[in-house]
């Protein structure tokens, strides 16, 4: 299967197990490593509003935790009519790892739109761009 359907697949799998008694609003995260395993991830809300953690944020957060810090490409799935891009926290936390990630929006009627992290974060701020060593 090609990588781009594997993720969107793996992303729909993760969305299952969104935790959003709140908001309803499931997503879900498929994060390819550059050893390419696929780390996934999904909301996961809480009582307490502002403790909310994206699908973004948790796939990213799991690879890091797991060693990993260079990626390929990640696919996120919402049910929205036209597939939703990351908000912009989860933007820059993506931006620290992968600046020029390439971001797979889908939904679940197999809508898809890729675009680069660039492209919806220009200008981000880094403390490691002029960094020869990053
Ligand atoms: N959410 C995500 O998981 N990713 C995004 O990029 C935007 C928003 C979640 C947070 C919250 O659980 C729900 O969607 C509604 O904002």
């Amino acid at each position: 299967m090609l990588y781009k359907e594997e993720l969107i697949k793996a992303a729909q799998e993760a969305r299952k197990n969104a935790y959003v008694p709140y908001s309803k609003f499931a997503v879900g995260a498929a994060l390819l490593g550059n050893n390419n395993k696929i780390y996934t991830g999904c909301n996961v809300e809480n009582a307490s509003y502002g403790l909310t953690i994206c699908a973004e944020r948790a796939a990213i957060f799991k690879a890091v935790s797991e060693g990993v810090t260079s990626f390929k490409a990640l696919a996120i799935v919402t049910d929205l009519e036209v597939p939703a891009s990351p908000c912009g926290a989860c933007r820059q936390v993506i931006g620290e790892f992968s600046p020029d990630l390439e971001i797979i929006m889908a939904n679940m009627k197999g809508n898809v739109h890729t675009v680069n992290l660039a492209e919806l974060l220009p200008l981000s701020f880094s403390l490691h761009k002029n960094d020869k060593d990053n």
